[in-house]
């Protein structure tokens, strides 16, 4: 699968390199000359290449947003005519002041993306925990995977988005439609509170378990 990634930072990277490693054809959006994220990715993975912003997601079929949520108008309103009918994976959270969401719980982050770029098919996905897990996704002697919460409205963007979960180690866990991005963004608060607040380790995620 053509894949690109804008944002190829903590988040990013991992999963460029992961995806590259896996066969998909994974390009880096250039959003700035000198970008040293993009640098530092391109040194993790030869599979890996950088084209400017326009023809990183020209060329994609799915599109993954990887960056700061306040980067996310400047960067997607001019992209909208690109982004039409492309899968947009968006990875970012709204976060406010003292961990709060970001848009007041008004609204989700991920509904704010659908907006700026209207024809895009936006899925949530690779929100829920720290980049750590993307890293390194494996917790050996457990029965099951991460469980990888992720919503959006079109069933077939969530089936290749839920392909790609699975390549990057996690268990895909389709929870609704982009309505649900509003409770995936509070699941992320909690964990990034438990771990970056109250001391649990980063090395937590949860568990899909059925009966
Ligand atoms: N960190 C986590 O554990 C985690 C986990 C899940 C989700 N998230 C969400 O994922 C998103 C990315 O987080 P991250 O930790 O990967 O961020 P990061 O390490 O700071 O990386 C941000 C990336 O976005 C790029 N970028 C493009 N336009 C930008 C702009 N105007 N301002 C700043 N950066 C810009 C940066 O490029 P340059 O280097 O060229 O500036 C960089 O590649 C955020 O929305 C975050 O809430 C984070």
């Amino acid at each position: 699968m053509k894949i690109a990634f804008v944002g190829a930072g903590n988040v990013g990277a991992p999963l460029a390199v992961r995806l590259a490693e896996a066969g998909h054809g994974v390009v880096l959006a250039r959003t700035k000359e000198g970008s040293a994220s993009v640098a530092a990715a391109l040194a993790r993975s030869g599979r890996l290449r950088a084209l400017p912003i326009e023809e990183a997601v020209s060329g994609a079929e799915v599109v993954f947003l990887a960056t700061p949520f306040q980067a996310n108008e400047g960067l997607l309103r001019p992209l909208a005519g690109a982004l039409a009918g492309k899968v947009l994976v968006d990875c970012t959270n709204p976060v406010g002041p003292g961990l709060s969401h970001g848009l007041r719980s008004e609204r989700s982050g991920s509904e704010w993306v659908q907006s700026l770029a209207p024809e895009a098919r936006v899925v949530k996905a690779f929100s829920i925990y720290g980049f750590e897990n993307f890293e390194d996704p494996a917790y050996p002697g457990y029965p099951v995977k991460p469980a990888m919460l992720f919503c959006g409205d079109d069933g077939a963007a969530k089936a290749k988005v839920g392909g790609l979960i699975e390549a990057c180690g996690f268990e895909p866990v389709d929870v609704g439609g982009l309505v649900q991005a509003l409770h995936l963004e509070h699941m992320t608060l909690l964990w990034v509170r438990m771990v970056r607040m109250h001391g649990h380790t980063p090395g937590l995620v949860w568990g899909a378990l059925r009966r």
